[in-house]
């Protein structure tokens, strides 16, 4: 028994993994095992009353050790096992099942923009998608039968409301809601009657600008367009105004970027022109000063309107305007890496 005994502890000593060590059970207490064949072994008819039981002890005690020094070993392996796991376990390694979502390239440009002019001071609002007639157009010096109408034909709702046509709609909204001195942005999506095709969309984005303060000049609106067109583009950028007319600024300009791909030489991009034309904006007419309850003999102001949806493309280089509204997941996707 003495042997047997130091025979498993070598054994188990020596084992390598759980296969192992089920041999060595297999080995001692199976049934034609070492232990097992101990009792049969032995010729109980030659043994006094008191040999037999202190066999049957010792038998019983060496069986006991075994079992337990084999369950010993087995947990041992079972936890070595679980320890390996754990180490193999790629923390870095991508997850498996749901993905995350991501951004739309105009919700990423829109965030974008929101922190420049935040940077800079300004409030962002955001104003309603459906809109009166007055503030999408009268209280913006376009009257009823004025020509400046065709070119923002909408959906009329049942209602007599319309779907905003551009973010301008929130000029007066805003001045009349907090006054002057006021710095604010207003992006957001605007809709209007077009014939769908690569640059043209039903469904598109603005951020519109409104600075209104003592003194404000064209020179502060240059300055303005400058510091953002650069922290968007990350690079210094040139600018020109040409004259642009809309009935809601005056004077009124149409603001050229620099082509950035060509550096101003000429390429398809830019038309062979060298400019791209980016920003409408203008110093805000009197009148809509008026319609918002300020005095345009005290204050003056300047009013832009970022085109988000050309951005977007042109920051991303998204060929097609119709991609953005396709809801396609495989379009955001691609951009969401800025994140
Ligand atoms: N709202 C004008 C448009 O959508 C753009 C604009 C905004 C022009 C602000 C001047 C000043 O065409």
């Amino acid at each position: 028994m003495q042997d047997i005994r130091e025979r498993l502890i070598q054994a188990l000593q020596a084992a390598k993994d759980a296969a192992h060590v089920e041999q060595i059970r297999i080995d001692f207490l199976g049934r034609k095992g070492l232990i097992t064949q101990l009792a049969k072994n032995v010729d109980f008819s030659k043994l006094t009353a008191d040999e037999k039981k202190g066999f049957g002890q010792k038998l019983n005690e060496l069986k006991q050790f075994a079992t337990e020094k084999i369950a010993a070993a087995v947990d041992a392996y079972k936890e070595t096992a679980t320890r390996h796991k754990t180490n193999d376990l790629d923390l870095t390694a991508p997850g498996k099942g749901r993905r995350l979502g991501s951004l739309h390239p105009i919700t990423l440009t829109q965030m974008e923009l929101e922190d420049v002019f935040q940077g800079m001071g300004f409030s962002v609002l955001y104003g309603p998608e459906i809109e009166s007639e007055f503030f999408c157009f009268e209280a913006l010096n376009i009257p009823h039968d004025h020509p400046a109408r065709d070119m923002q034909d909408t959906f009329w709702l049942k209602n007599q409301l319309i779907l905003r046509t551009h973010t301008s709609a929130n000029q007066v909204r805003t001045l009349r809601r907090f006054g002057a001195p006021i710095r604010a942005i207003f992006p957001g999506r605007c809709f209007r009657y077009e014939a769908i095709d690569p640059s043209h969309e039903n469904t598109f984005y603005q951020c519109e600008g409104l600075v209104v303060d003592k003194n404000v000049s064209v020179a502060n609106l240059i300055a303005t367009m400058r510091v953002i067109l650069s922290q968007v583009f990350k690079r210094d950028v040139k600018v020109r105004l040409r004259p642009g007319y809309f009935p809601f600024v005056e004077p009124g300009f149409e603001l050229d970027l620099n082509c950035l791909l060509c550096g101003g030489k000429g390429c398809p991009t830019c038309k062979n022109s060298g400019w791209i034309e980016l920003i409408p904006c203008g110093l805000v007419h009197p009148e809509v000063l008026r319609h918002g309850g300020i005095d345009p003999k005290e204050y003056s102001g300047f009013a832009f309107g970022v085109g988000l949806t050309r951005l977007a493309m042109m920051k991303f280089g998204i060929t097609d305007i119709r991609y953005l509204n396709c809801g396609d997941l495989r379009v955001n996707e691609q951009f969401s890496t800025l994140f």
